[in-house]
């Protein structure tokens, strides 16, 4: 026996990097289901995650290389070649780049002689591009390590970028005292909140904890006839009746329950959940809370995406406060019996892992992958137990509405879309920011708030959603009418919107996680054949092609990614007729003929940047 706790896997004295990799492996009781946490854990560390760290992360957790390999490959912020010292990641979202993002990159290559994609020879720094990072009301916008830098110019860029290679750590870009500021200091002095408009559940004053006091006088089953009585529906797109949901998993025999909150905000144009973050903090845990009195958990999860890696400090404060106040931890609030405890699981860089599936596959330890539907979380979620999965804006209305009562949230909004809303508003407008409103608002009246006077078109419920042309201003925010998790995107009439189409269908084809057939590969054909109407080289017959083929996509993937892909396609075909017919050719053969689709596999597979055994699993085999 050896009195030295690293060496015990291994039988010998480990090398300086296996050591610390087994003691943080240690820190994460060598369980595998906290993969995330360690390979996280890992990559800040080493700057890659190596192969000696592959391998001594599997002998520590009992898991086979290949299987490390899978997680380590999956996420974009995880590298297989060492990062530099400082990351630069450069928000490439449509409004980033309409913004003046190309400038911006330009600057940043040529003060750090490197390009895009690449790391300087000295280790000092990466620069690379990545989707949308939250931020598209001060766009444009880069990660810098855990740092993020908003409204960029040139000039800006240029500052930073000296600074940066004169020795300034990226903290003292944001403040000299940096590390003397509170947490939600540090996270403001970064971003904006940029709060238009305060509406009557979540953005004014809110009294503390009255809706947790209010839940406990309730008996668990009262919670959940509220929160369906109140009309609420999910806030993170799909809309689905929150109560719903939560009385299936309170049914549902089982020893565990588990209660999670997804924090993901990933869609391109959605940044709501941000500014949640950092000013609810103690709504959304609150919500959590109620939740877990609702379906009787012990447990929950709150899954920050690794894009707000510097909101991660002002959930841990709060929930360390909330501990200390006895409003978690065991016997909250002196009920005996009521214990709840919540963990914090960062992401890693990947959409998908917003697909409640995915989600609950990363918080597993596993690859990002959806899970086949049904059984769904609320009967057999996290590690088989029944779990729901709930939007951070959504836990926060559940609290208000325990404190103000379901009829209260019942009588605003508009039929089949009760209560309010955040709705994230940026792009050609002159006020971009959060809008706190009932449903049943035209999109009009949302645009004239948000000083939208040259609006051409208006993207509602990100690119999954709809894009609304001018003469249709009147339609209404709701789900009769334009569902949405709250992203509106405005455009005006210099835009091109087959340069917007065909960037949200790169943004799914790189987001892709590439398990089934349709969407990994379709989306590539239909990213394709936008590029051809572009160059005005499509046929007429082409256009059925598109609504073809998108079609499929939608009716064959496994998981809402591929079945809301072609939307941005769809939408604008309705929408937006003649910017398509405008740009077709008579000619012989049409796309179809154009495409080989060995070479659109080949290049699906490039793009989708998964690995060969990611394929094999294809669900049409
Ligand atoms: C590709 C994809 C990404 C998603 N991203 C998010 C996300 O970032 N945040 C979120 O709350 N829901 C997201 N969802 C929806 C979730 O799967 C799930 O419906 C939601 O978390 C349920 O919470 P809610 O009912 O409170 O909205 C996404 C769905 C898909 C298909
Ligand atoms: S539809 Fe797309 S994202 Fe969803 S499981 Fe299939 S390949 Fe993955």
């Amino acid at each position: 026996m050896t009195s030295d706790p690293a060496t015990t896997p291994f039988g010998e004295q480990p090398a300086p990097e296996k050591r610390e990799i087994i003691e943080i492996c240690a820190r994460y009781d060598n369980d595998h289901r906290r993969m995330m946490d360690i390979l996280i854990d890992v990559q800040d560390r080493f700057r890659w995650i190596s192969p000696i760290a592959l391998e001594t992360v599997a002998t520590a957790t009992g898991q086979s290389r290949i299987a490390v390999e899978g997680v380590a490959t999956f996420y974009a912020f995880f590298a297989q070649e060492p990062k530099g010292r400082v990351t630069i990641r450069l928000c490439d979202d449509i409004i980033d780049r309409f913004a003046g993002m190309p400038e911006v990159a330009k600057a940043f290559e040529h003060e750090l002689a490197i390009n895009v994609g690449e790391t300087s020879a000295d280790g000092a720094f990466s620069l690379e591009y990545t989707p949308c990072i939250g931020l598209c009301d001060q766009a444009p916008a880069a990660m810098i390590n855990d740092i993020v830098v908003v409204d960029l110019t040139v000039e800006k860029a240029r500052r930073i970028a000296m600074a940066l290679k004169s020795g300034v750590r990226p903290e003292s870009l944001i403040s000299d005292r940096f590390d003397e500021l509170s947490p939600h200091e540090r996270a403001t002095r970064m971003v904006d909140n940029n709060i238009r408009h305060a509406g009557a559940s979540l953005l004014g004053p809110v009294p503390e904890d009255a809706g947790l006091h209010a839940a406990l006088r309730k008996r668990p089953e009262q919670i959940v006839s509220d929160i369906i009585g109140s009309g609420l529906r999910g806030c993170g797109g799909a809309g689905y009746p929150t109560g719903k949901k939560w009385r299936t998993a309170a049914q549902t025999e089982a020893e565990e329950r588990f209660v999670i909150c997804n924090a993901d905000e990933g869609e391109p144009g959605t940044f709501k959940d941000r500014v949640l973050l950092t000013e609810r903090t103690d709504l959304i845990i609150e919500g959590m809370t109620i939740a877990a009195r609702a379906i009787g958990a012990r447990e929950g999860i709150i899954y920050l995406r690794g894009e707000y890696t510097y909101l991660k400090a002002v959930l841990l404060e709060t929930l360390a406060q909330r501990r200390q106040a006895g409003l978690l931890g065991r016997d909250i609030m002196g009920v005996e019996g009521f214990d709840f405890e919540i963990r914090l699981q960062m992401g890693a860089g990947a959409y998908v892992c917003g697909e409640e599936g995915a989600l609950i596959s990363s918080c597993e330890g596993l690859p990002g992958e959806p899970k086949t539907r049904p059984p769904f979380p609320a009967t057999r979620g996290y590690l088989g137990y029944p779990t729901i999965v709930n939007n951070v804006e959504t836990f926060c209305h559940v609290a208000r509405i325990l404190d103000r009562g379901p009829e209260w949230f019942f009588n605003m909004g508009i039929e089949r879309s009760h209560g309010v809303k955040l709705f994230s508003v940026s792009g050609d407008c002159l006020n971009p920011g959060i809008y706190e409103l009932p449903f049943g608002l035209t999109v009009q009246e949302l645009l004239d708030m948000a000083g939208a006077e040259d609006a051409a078109a208006v993207l509602v419920g990100g690119p999954c959603g709809t894009m609304v042309a001018r003469d249709r201003f009147d339609r209404r925010l709701g789900y009769g009418d334009l569902g949405t998790g709250g992203a509106v995107v405005v455009f005006n009439g210099d835009r091109n919107i087959l340069e917007i189409v065909e960037y949200y269908m790169s943004f799914f084809v790189h987001e892709s996680c590439g398990y089934c057939t349709p969407c990994r590969v379709g989306n590539v054909f239909l990213q394709k054949a936008v590029a051809k109407f572009r160059k005005g080289l499509a046929n007429p017959e082409d256009i059925d092609y598109l609504r073809d083929l998108s079609g499929t996509i939608i009716e064959t993937s496994r998981c809402g990614l591929g079945m809301t892909s072609p939307n941005p396609i769809l939408s604008t075909l309705d929408n937006f007729p003649l910017v398509y017919s405008a740009m077709v050719k008579p000619s012989e053969g049409g796309i179809r003929a154009t495409f080989d689709i060995q070479s659109a596999i080949d290049e699906a597979r490039k793009l989708a940047k998964r690995r060969s055994h990611i394929f094999d699993s294809d669900f049409t085999k």
